[in-house]
């Protein structure tokens, strides 16, 4: 982070922000720290908020990941679930060819990473996810309703954000507190701000999920359900 400060307060004084290109090493360092979370809890930790998934994949269904960044998170299931069909995409191209290499490492037939923006249409999908995604994009906004448009009746998606509040003060007993709001201002923020986006920042929530709790219906769609579990 500290290789960026001057272009970041470059940033906050003349307006933009700082584009991906300047962060050479931070996905393969994101990688590594969601890799281990998939490969603690691939499946069990990570899939079954929804009733019922696990037995959708087994059975086969068509998946897609979103901003799906070194790929590991797909590569996970598509090994675990064989006769579901697996789609990464991301707008890294050094993220998409880190995750091909590892899916062709592991010898998967059933996977395939596509370098897309995610505010483009998407196709139509069964299971939809979006770990630490939405946060970062340039137009969330766009994404989310090309998520939705995307999703087949009774589709899922997952979203994985971080549980804490857009308040500062509202996090000072949060163990993670003073580093999501160092990532927020020096990372998420400044990347989407970076390409005109909307720059939501890393805790962009208004206040934390209850956990467990289901939250809302969606109006638009009717078949959504959803719930935030922490
Ligand atoms: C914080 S990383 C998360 C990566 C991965 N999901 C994980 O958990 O390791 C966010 C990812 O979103 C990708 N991204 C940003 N803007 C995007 C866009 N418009 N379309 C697709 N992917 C995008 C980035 O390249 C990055 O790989």
């Amino acid at each position: 982070m500290g290789e960026v400060e001057q272009p970041v307060v470059n940033a906050f004084r003349q307006g933009g922000g700082v584009p991906y290109s300047a962060y050479p090493r931070f996905q393969a360092l994101q990688a590594e720290e969601s890799g281990r979370v998939r490969d603690a809890a691939p499946v069990d930790g990570v899939l079954p908020p929804a009733p019922g998934l696990t037995e959708r994949l087994t059975a086969g269904i068509d998946v897609l990941d979103v901003g799906t960044g070194r790929g590991h998170a797909m590569n996970v299931p598509a090994r675990a679930f064989p006769r579901s069909r697996v789609r990464g995409v991301d707008i890294s191209t050094r993220g998409i060819a880190a995750a091909r290499r590892e899916a062709d490492e592991l010898g998967l037939e059933n996977v395939e990473f596509a370098v897309v923006d995610a505010a483009e249409p998407l196709g139509s999908y069964d299971l939809i996810t979006a770990f630490d995604v939405i946060h970062d994009l340039a137009r969330p906004g766009r994404t989310l309703a090309a998520v939705s448009d995307a999703l087949r009746p009774d589709g899922v998606f997952l979203m994985g954000e971080i549980a804490a509040s857009n308040k500062l003060e509202e996090n000072s007993d949060h163990p993670l507190g003073p580093a999501l709001d160092t990532f927020s201002v020096f990372y998420r923020m400044t990347v989407s701000l970076g390409e005109g986006g909307e720059g939501l920042g890393t805790v962009w929530a208004n206040r934390p999920p209850e956990p467990r709790s289901r939250r809302s219906a969606s109006p638009t769609s009717g078949r959504t359900r959803w719930r935030a579990t922490s």
